[in-house]
């Protein structure tokens, strides 16, 4: 198995557990941290709308608390779950927010990020093709 078809699985699993009742968009992400471990989420709403969250912010949350320190590969996978998906239809990448929460672990610039659909269709980013010239704080 490769670190994607590992990735793909994990974030299909998490994607599984998506509490999406309002959009019905599920969303799964998994991680690949630098202490080998998979680190997966799913997107998290709410009735108070705003307060809801992605895939992407979970997963963090779940390799921050695993102790691990960097995103050394990602895979999110996403679809509707209310209706027929159309073929073709475009990948989920990052929000903004979550460009910036991957930017803040990832390993590198050139770490991939896969946005991928339930079948498997992926395509494979960078963390600087998502989020060039990022904020960092400065020292
Ligand atoms: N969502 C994610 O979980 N990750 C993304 O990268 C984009 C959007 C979620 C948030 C919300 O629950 C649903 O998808 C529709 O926006």
């Amino acid at each position: 198995m490769t670190d994607f078809d590992k990735l793909f699985a994990a974030a299909s699993a998490a994607r599984a557990r998506a509490h999406a009742p309002y959009s019905n968009y599920a969303v799964g992400a998994a991680l690949l941290a630098d202490d080998g471990n998979i680190y997966s989420g799913c997107n998290v709403e709410n009735a108070a709308f705003p307060e809801g969250w992605c895939a992407e912010t979970t997963a963090i949350g779940q390799m921050v608390m695993g102790g691990a320190k960097r995103i050394v590969r990602a895979v999110v996978v996403a679809s509707r779950i209310d209706s027929e998906r159309v073929p073709g239809g475009r990948f989920c990448t990052p929000c903004g927010g979550c460009r910036q929460r991957l930017s803040e672990f990832a390993a590198s610039p050139a770490t991939e990020i896969w946005a991928a659909d339930p079948d498997g269709a992926s395509q494979r980013f960078t963390m600087a093709e998502l989020l060039p010239a990022g904020f960092v704080l400065e020292e």
